[in-house]
């Protein structure tokens, strides 16, 4: 059977959806709100144009190569006797840790997407913590189904395959994604909140800068584009040879960083029109956003209603992208049949899931922990600061290093101007690592700035 591949726009579409999640929506806001603003916003800006793109696109350039699987990927890249390159792709595994939270975040969602319709949404700040906090911590069985929902629809977009399943789904989730976000922000101009917001998100003070503060900033610059799991290895296996690799990574850059940017400026114009502060934490979209929205009576219920759809959109899109990798990698290498490969997988982080809503209750909250974190936080942490960086070294320096100059020449150097494509190698040789390692030393309290 002939390989399925992406159409040019189902490819940019489909990679933009991986990008485009939770992390632009839900976190972005939430950890700038943290970090005290435009300064964080600025490093993270920073990361994304001289470490970001250069690591996706070469990301994209080891699946464009290799055309398989990460795993299988990376074998076939890599120069003869250098064939151990191949336990890099096993940085696809990071996707499944991811989809154990992030599943249960997309439940989440569709249990505001509930109380919204049956118009159910918390009106004032109690509710709405308590709303919140029962459904975290008291209502695992809830959680649970709503967690299965969203691995169902996961399964069912993944069983269909590349064309008729992941592209087919971008197409339409995307566009629509996009069109809503837009409204929003049209609709928020109106306030005053507006320019307060974009004050807050783009004029930086320094003073709020600190080492904490940066680590978070790259990290999450990598997790936004989903660099380092293997993704865009798997999604650009299947992506047209006559397509640019650079121009797909820079499409899929700039739809992340203006998706993130606009969002939190929504976002922000909203909660400062009325007095919310934003320094709140995860909770800020599924406890300030409804109160706030309660104040504009039946127009913020329907706000509401669709902000949280959009939500679930680019959570959805994402979570495609996080078992793929998974899934490709039993098909090619253990000759599984798809429809096996996804339920395995989708069973599995489907269980781990439950320990993850497990470990926020209060019932389970000890059982379920690892040292003194809840499973849930101690999945999230060693993704976010362990695993998506060590997967992104691992791209800087197969890129920048292992494979063939000549191979990759003539690959892609045609695909970029001169400048550009010395400033990638730039990038991915010295920049990427150097920036990796301090970032992780950094995390583990071994330097401090
Ligand atoms: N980039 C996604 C987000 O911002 C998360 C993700 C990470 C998806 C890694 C795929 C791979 O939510």
């Amino acid at each position: 059977m002939a390989k399925e591949r992406f159409s040019r726009i189902g490819f940019i579409l489909a990679a933009a959806g991986a990008a485009v999640g939770l992390g632009n929506i839900w976190k972005f806001p939430y950890i700038t709100g943290i970090y005290g603003g435009g300064a964080f916003v600025a490093v993270y800006l920073i990361t994304v144009l001289l470490i970001g793109f250069s690591l996706l696109a070469g990301e994209m350039l080891v699946g464009y190569k290799g055309g398989k699987d990460a795993v299988s990927s990376f074998e076939i890249a890599a120069p003869e006797g250098k064939k151990g390159w191949k336990f890099a792709g096993f940085m696809l595994f990071s996707g499944l840790v991811i989809m154990t939270f992030y599943s249960v975040v997309i439940g989440w969602i569709f249990h505001y997407i509930y109380l919204a319709f049956t118009g159910a949404l918390p009106t004032d700040i109690e509710s709405a913590k308590a709303t919140f906090d029962t459904l975290t911590s008291s209502a695992p069985l809830t959680a649970t189904a709503w967690h299965l929902l969203s691995v169902l629809f996961v399964a069912f977009v993944l069983l269909r395959g590349i064309k008729g399943g992941i592209e087919k789904t971008n197409l339409i989730l995307m566009p629509a994604l996009m069109l809503i976000l837009a409204g929003l922000t049209l609709y928020a101009m109106r306030f005053d909140g507006f320019t307060k917001a974009l004050h807050f998100l783009f004029a930086p003070d320094w003073s709020k800068i600190n080492s904490e503060a940066i680590v978070r900033a790259v990290g999450h610059a990598f997790f936004t584009l989903s660099i380092g799991i293997g993704t865009m290895v798997t999604y650009a296996a299947s992506m047209s040879h006559k397509q640019s690799v650079f121009k797909a990574a820079f499409w899929v850059t700039l739809l992340d960083t203006l998706i993130a940017l606009t969002a939190g400026v929504m976002l922000y114009s909203f909660i400062f029109q009325f007095g919310e502060n934003p320094g709140q934490g995860p909770g800020l979209v599924f406890k300030t956003m409804p109160v706030v929205l309660a104040q504009l009576g039946t127009t913020g219920a329907v706000i509401g209603a669709v902000f949280f759809i959009a939500l679930a959109f680019a959570g959805l899109t994402s979570a495609i992208s996080l078992t793929e990798p998974a899934v490709e990698y039993f098909i090619q290498r253990f000759h599984w049949s798809r429809a096996k490969s996804v339920t395995i997988n989708s069973t599995l982080y489907f269980i781990v899931g439950v320990g993850a809503i497990l470990s926020y209750t209060k019932a389970y909250g000890d059982i379920f922990s690892i040292g003194s974190k809840p499973l849930f936080d101690a999945l999230e942490f060693s993704t976010d600061s362990i695993l998506l960086p060590l997967g992104g070294l691992a791209i800087a320096l197969f890129v920048g290093y292992a494979l063939p100059a000549k191979e990759r020449d003539a690959l892609v150097k045609h695909q970029a101007a001169p400048w550009l494509y010395r400033a990638w190698l730039f990038s991915l040789r010295y920049i990427a690592p150097l920036g990796i390692l301090f970032m992780m030393l950094n995390n583990f309290g071994i330097i401090k700035v």
